[in-house]
């Protein structure tokens, strides 16, 4: 199998997942039990947390464990508008993940105003427009840190900036960052920040939201995470995504670089030798691992069942949307003339090899080849 959809999901880490069996075996006690086994779970959970403040330089107190990169998102929302009762606008943009267009939509029915930013055809933001947008009644702006489709990066320290010279919270959606480009957080001089495990090698149910105020309204109330995240801790996965980023800090995104070169590679090859090939994003500023690219006249589901008949993975847009039958919403944002280029997403992750790069590129010339 040749798996390349690592925005979809990834491989669990073998030294994630040794990480955590004890937790999943002997060291199954409460943390918050104030006898010798919860506090040596408390203890482990710590550490974990020091090592994701690590990789993210914040401090670890900022940092609360939720079940998934959308509830981060949707507690983000959600605190931003009850710490500002008054205010009943929230800026965003029409490329964000589900969690967080669904929320908005969901808000916009409950009587708030959303302004969903457009993007050009690379998907680019214009911050000026971004200015122009703000009013007095604005209490959030939410922008993704890198789109799970096209892989763009946006500037999320410069609309920090433009957000707190207007006294608005800024959240952004780095699940598709993480562990791809260096974030430090202290840097951007985000409020809020969320993160999925599922995205860096740790299994499915666990993210963070990085707070930075010590205000936060939770969107589950309970005493656990200093009273920001009721729920008794994952532990488990807790550990997992502690030691993830741990061996990201330990490799100082040497695999990211290399899955770039791998990706420019495949590319650049592909090009060579498949005719009227178009990639979507903003090419010089898109995450390291992905290539959302189509070729004329095939279409993007056609193309992944042929690929996936031959035990290869890619998507056709992102995962949680591709079930419904609708053209990608990031795509229809950058006006993307999918009729005749309609792309499947190539995502590379760190245990994609040459090999298995060089294999896709011959089965894509021969089916393309093919079909046309
Ligand atoms: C940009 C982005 N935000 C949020 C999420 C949601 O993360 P989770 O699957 O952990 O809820 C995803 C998942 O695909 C994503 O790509």
């Amino acid at each position: 199998m040749i798996y390349l959809d690592n925005n979809a999901t990834t491989k669990v880490d073998e030294e994630v997942l040794n990480a955590m069996l004890p937790y999943l075996k002997e060291e199954y006690g409460n943390p918050s039990s104030t006898y010798t086994i919860g506090k040596k779970v408390k203890e482990a959970v710590n550490e974990a947390r020091d090592n994701v403040a690590r990789l993210f330089n914040c401090k670890s107190d900022n940092i609360i464990f939720t079940s998934c990169g959308s509830e981060s998102n949707v507690a983000a929302i959600m605190n931003a508008i009850r710490l500002n009762p008054n205010k009943k606008h929230i800026i965003t943009t029409k490329v964000e993940h589900a969690s967080i267009i669904e929320t908005m939509g969901y808000l916009e029915r409950k009587g708030y105003e959303i302004t969903f930013l457009d993007v050009d055809d690379k998907g680019r933001l214009d911050l000026e427009e971004l200015k122009k947008e703000i009013t007095p009644d604005t209490c959030l702006i939410s922008v993704m840190m890198a789109n799970n489709e096209i892989g763009n990066i946006y500037p999320i320290k410069e609309i920090a900036k433009i957000a707190h010279d207007n006294n608005i919270l800024m959240h952004t959606d780095a699940v598709q960052a993480a562990g791809k480009i260096k974030i430090d957080i202290n840097d951007l001089n985000v409020d809020m920040l969320s993160i999925s495990g599922h995205k860096i090698n740790v299994p499915k149910g666990i993210g963070v939201l990085y707070v930075k105020d010590k205000r936060f309204v939770p969107l589950i109330f309970g005493h656990q995470e200093k009273n920001r995240r009721g729920g008794t801790e994952n532990v488990p996965y807790i550990i997992g995504l502690g030691k993830s980023c741990e061996m990201i800090v330990n490799d100082n995104y040497k695999k990211t670089l290399e899955e770039k070169e791998l990706r420019d590679y495949m590319e650049s090859e592909i090009k060579k030798n498949i005719s009227d090939v178009f990639i979507y994003g903003d090419l010089d500023n898109r995450t390291p691992n992905t290539s959302s690219i189509a070729f004329k006249g095939i279409q993007a589901d056609e193309l992944m069942n042929e690929l996936e008949s031959r035990n290869i993975f890619v998507s056709t847009g992102s995962a949680c949307n591709s079930e419904l039958a609708m053209p990608s919403h990031v795509l229809t944002a950058c006006h993307a003339d999918l009729e005749n280029y309609s792309p499947i997403r190539v995502s590379l992750g760190k245990y994609t090899t040459k090999e298995e790069i060089d294999m896709f590129i011959k089965t894509l010339i021969s089916i393309i080849n093919d079909r046309r």
